[in-house]
């Protein structure tokens, strides 16, 4: 499972990586433009963060744009992958990204039907939006666990990269599914860090200890 960081924000990003979990970087228009940066700065910077794909969504919103967009964000970092919004038109640039050998997957996924254009289309990933189906008075990790399901079932290599999660509760549940990635807001993964158990045991330790100091120096 890989599992990546949904922001453009350097600092946190270096935080997160110091973790030792993070296998990439997601990015979009949103995120980018928030931490007020241009996009080439912000993929190339965090490029210098992470050992792992950064995700640069296009921005165009037709064929020719998007294709020209992925094929431009290569020359930008050794390991960019571009996000292609499933559209009509995004389909469409994603099967000229996939003649063209330039990495491309799809995002802004709501549905099973989209992802299985997606899959059809070799995208490298897929990326359904839990939070925003949640919002949209859908079930979005039923949706990815379906998306997974049925990608499992035909053998596709698509990945299945859970995107939009707004809490543990729905990045566990995406866990259980044996989802093939997640993207999760700096926030979201240091959630995962907290129990009152560990505090408590922590401090009982610590208390048992005493003021005795480091073993290394008894
Ligand atoms: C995924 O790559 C997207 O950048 C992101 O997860 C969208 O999440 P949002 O619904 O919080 O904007």
């Amino acid at each position: 499972m890989n599992l990546y960081i949904d922001t453009a924000d350097r600092d946190r990003i270096a935080d997160a990586v110091a973790l030792g979990v993070v296998d990439g970087v997601t990015t979009n228009p949103s995120i980018v433009a928030e931490a007020g940066l241009e996009y080439r700065e912000a993929v190339t910077a965090i490029a210098d963060l992470v050992e792992g794909p950064v995700f640069a969504q296009v921005v165009a919103d037709d064929v020719d744009g998007m294709v020209r967009e992925a094929r431009g964000y290569q020359e930008w970092a050794d390991d960019v992958v571009a996000k292609i919004p499933a559209t009509r038109q995004g389909f469409e640039a994603l099967a000229r990204l996939r003649e063209a050998g330039v990495p491309a997957g799809t995002t802004v996924v709501f549905s099973v039907e989209q992802a299985v254009l997606a899959a059809k289309n070799d995208a490298s990933f897929v990326a359904p939006y839990v939070g925003r189906l949640d919002d949209a008075g859908e079930d979005g990790v039923e949706t990815v666990r379906r998306i997974q399901s049925m990608y499992d079932t035909y053998g596709f290599e698509t990945d299945v990269l859970a995107a939009s999660i707004r809490n543990t509760t729905q990045a566990v549940a995406l866990y259980e599914a044996g989802v093939d990635a997640v993207t999760l807001s700096p926030d979201v993964l240091y959630d995962h860090v907290p129990h009152p158990k560990t505090d408590e045991g922590v401090a009982g330790f610590a208390a048992a200890w005493g003021d005795r100091g480091s073993p290394l120096e008894e």
